[in-house]
């Protein structure tokens, strides 16, 4: 297969090594990518947003495969875009269509489908700018913390936990009246604050049948002890100790089965992956969010995990046999600890060359944000690296992973010495 990956991150550096270990490979690009990448195929220097550019690179490279990673160009319409042109009929495109990817792009779509579907989920109601006083009447009613989510894509940023009632109808109304969000507040979600440990499981599905991919646990504070300011993510780790098989039977019956089959029952065709954030209340599975990609960090620690050949899933995928397609995931834990510029997620410098990178024995590197001009590999954005490592358990894993990073150096980088502690 001759596959078009577009993204740049640590999570499409895990996705380009797997594939690069298919033996139904001839050729993998990777758009725009980043000095990981390339390592492992041809880095294309495209905008993933401008899709004629995109199809302009795929019909002149004979491509057969696009596999979407970020979740914008889906929430665009990349999918439809492809379906929808004469020319790219016979390219496969790995991803949910415009409509499907509101099961991230928008919360109000997702807990409406989740309600319908009858998924657990935190209580909830939707609001805009023409019912502000239900707003707060809702407030009044809920038990604090308070929960408030703008309703479409806000680069991570857009879900708000309150204490008091005051700050919570303060912020509803800075949401809907003066668009502290943009657009993507001009609808918001209240809902039932939920008290748990979250995790992360993945599906891969043609639309008909779902595979199952080892679960993870992300970490999204910048701080030890899961404090300080929300990041992309600071380390993964898989298995999951908690999500024992009692725990993961009852997400496959109460949220995996019931989501693609509420998929197909509301005509709203999905291939791609489905990402369920959820989070363990007293050992039961709630839903927190759909996500129509793949999570970062953790497909750095799924991707490793899996056994099977990521291209034939893909094929299966794309041609509606995914039910014949063998899923095995690898018995030995992973994990991995983002090394990221100083000061993110806030202002941090970019730039800074890294070294020792030829030094890891023991880990996999993969780049988040890095750029490389010749030989010389610099920092290119706020998480920079993702050293993922293999372990008989959690902790060696950890404790490789660790060992690695201290090989590594760049100007004012900066990790979490707690990933996993948690859990172990
Ligand atoms: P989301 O973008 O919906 O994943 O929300 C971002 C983060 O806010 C989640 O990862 C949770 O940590 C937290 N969160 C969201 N919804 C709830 C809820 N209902 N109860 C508790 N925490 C929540
Ligand atoms: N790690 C969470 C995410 O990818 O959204």
């Amino acid at each position: 297969m001759r596959v078009l990956l577009l993204g740049s991150g640590g999570r499409e550096h895990a996705l380009a090594w797997k594939m690069s270990n298919s033996s139904l490979l001839e050729e993998l690009f990777i758009a725009p990518g980043n000095a990981g990448t390339r390592q492992v195929g041809k880095n294309v220097n495209l905008n993933i947003n401008d899709f004629g550019a995109v199809k302009n690179f795929v019909l002149e490279n004979d491509i057969n495969l696009v596999v979407v990673g970020p979740e914008e160009p889906l929430v665009l319409g990349i999918v439809d875009f492809f379906e929808a042109d004469g020319d790219l009929k016979k390219v496969g495109i790995v991803g949910p269509t415009k409509y499907a990817a509101q099961m991230e792009g928008s919360k109000d779509f997702a807990k409406e489908f989740m309600k319908r579907h009858n998924i657990p989920t935190a209580k909830y109601e939707t609001f805009t700018k023409d019912n502000l006083e239900q707003g707060y009447a809702f407030i009044d009613k809920l038990k604090p913390p308070y929960v408030l989510k703008a309703d479409g894509l806000a680069a991570g940023k857009g879900v708000l936990i309150l204490d008091s009632k005051e700050e919570a109808k303060k912020e509803l109304r800075s949401m809907l009246m003066d668009a502290k969000f943009g657009d993507a507040s001009s609808k918001v979600v209240i809902e039932e604050f939920l008290k748990g440990v979250e995790l992360s499981c993945f599906v891969i599905t043609d639309g008909d049948s779902y595979k199952i991919l080892p679960e993870a646990k992300d970490y999204k504070r910048i701080g030890e002890g899961d404090k300080g300011l929300n990041t992309g993510g600071m380390g993964a780790v898989s298995p999951v100790p908690f999500a024992n098989p009692t725990f993961l039977d009852k997400v496959e019956n109460q949220v995996i089965i019931p989501t693609v089959k509420g998929l197909k029952q509301d005509n709203i065709p999905y291939k791609g992956f489905i990402f369920f954030g959820l989070i363990n209340v007293k050992n039961e599975p709630f839903v927190i969010e759909y996500n129509c990609r793949m999570g970062d960090p953790e497909t750095e620690v799924v991707m490793p995990r899996l056994k099977s050949d990521l291209l034939d899933l893909f094929e299966g995928v794309v041609t509606n046999t995914l039910s014949e397609r063998d899923v095995q995931f690898d018995e030995r834990s992973a994990a991995t600890v983002m090394m990221v510029s100083g000061g993110y997620p806030e202002a941090y410098e970019k730039g800074k060359q890294i070294y020792g990178l030829g030094n890891v024995t023991d880990s996999i590197v993969f780049h988040a944000g890095t750029a490389s001009d010749g030989p010389v590999v610099t920092s290119a954005g706020g998480r920079v690296l993702a050293v993922t490592s293999y372990g008989k358990n959690l902790d060696s894993a950890l404790d490789r992973s660790y060992n690695s990073i201290e090989k590594i150096q760049f100007d004012k980088a900066y990790f979490r010495r707690d990933i996993g502690h948690d859990v172990l």
